[in-house]
């Protein structure tokens, strides 16, 4: 039994890590396919608990752990929003995480924005941390189930040529994605507003394509993102509308005729449309979108397990 650890970054993770979550989520994958449940693990005889505090808005995320911690039997409590918690009677958000660490949950998964300095913070905590999304910098469940839709199709990483879109240099599931896929020996491009682009200094075995269709004609993996708007004002882009960027960097079915016809078209959500790519992209046989969303809740399982198979207490559950 591996050591129990935090997931803050996708640099905690190894690739025979990796590997071996893949593996479960594959299995766990197919487990619900067959059956509609999953068979392999049930912690309900060990009585676990989970914290969850997401101090940023999530969707998917949120659902897709709670869904994936319920199927393998394990017990959640949850802070959803910052609105109905007593942060609003002026409580700091590293007072509320000590509060719920006290309770002794059996770990934590929190979403939070760049003030909460989770890197700092986890290790004061008892238990172990799953990042669900922290500001700008890093969403590794994101990456890991972006990574684990372009395994499961049984194609070599190293044959991926993946072509990030947009708000690269806001994306926290961007930055994840360039280690996690670079570590797997995919290679990764990025096109977008140069105001939005990545440091090279920071990146510095990323493609750079000025223009939508020469990254395109380059990738067979197109991973649009959304443009940050919570994170920087519409001036950050440098044109005169949102419909500006849709014509120069919007992904449509007119550009993508000259996409590979084997290509995967991604995108983490949620979706503005009409702005990072048309509805009509959507119904491309190429999208893996909703596929990503259900591969959220096997990957996040596999992690889940692993950490508290890992930590002191967790038994083995065989
Ligand atoms: N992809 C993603 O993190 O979506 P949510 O913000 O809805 O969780």
């Amino acid at each position: 039994m591996s050591s129990p650890y935090s997931l803050l970054t996708t640099k905690d993770l190894s690739k025979e890590k990796i590997l071996h979550l893949f593996s479960r989520a594959s299995l766990f994958k197919s487990e619900f396919k067959k059956s509609n449940q999953f068979l392999q693990k049930n912690f309900e005889s060990l009585n676990k608990t989970l914290a969850f505090v997401f101090f940023e808005n999530s969707t998917r995320t949120r659902m897709s752990f709670q869904m994936a911690a319920y199927r393998l039997g394990l017990k959640v409590i949850s802070m959803d929003s910052i609105t109905n918690s007593s942060i609003t009677k002026g409580e700091s958000q590293l007072d509320t995480i000590l509060n719920i660490d006290a309770m002794k949950p059996d770990l934590f998964v929190i979403r939070c924005g760049d003030s909460f300095n989770l890197k700092e913070i986890a290790p004061q905590l008892s238990v172990p941390t799953i990042n669900a999304g922290s500001g700008a910098t890093a969403h590794p469940t994101q990456a890991l189930l972006d990574c684990f839709t372009l395994y499961e199709t049984r194609r070599p990483m190293s044959q991926f040529r993946v072509l990030i879109v947009g708000d690269v240099r806001y994306s926290r599931v961007a930055s994840s994605n360039f280690n996690l896929l670079q570590q797997m020996g995919a290679e990764v491009g990025v096109c977008g507003p140069e105001s939005l682009m990545p440091d090279q200094e920071k990146f510095p075995h990323v493609k750079v394509f000025k223009k939508l269709d020469e990254g395109l004609d380059w990738a067979n993996v197109c991973m649009i993102l959304r443009i940050q708007l919570e994170r920087h004002d519409a001036g950050s882009l440098k044109l005169p509308s949102l419909s500006s960027y849709h014509e120069i960097f919007g992904v449509t079915p007119e550009r993508l005729k000259a996409f590979d016809s084997d290509g995967i078209i991604m995108h983490p959500g949620p979706i503005n449309h009409g702005v990072e790519l048309s509805t009509e992209t959507l119904k491309d046989p190429r999208c893996v979108v909703l596929n990503q969303v259900e591969n959220g809740v096997y990957t996040r399982a596999a992690l889940m397990e692993d950490i508290i198979l890992s930590s002191n207490n967790g038994g083995n559950l065989g």
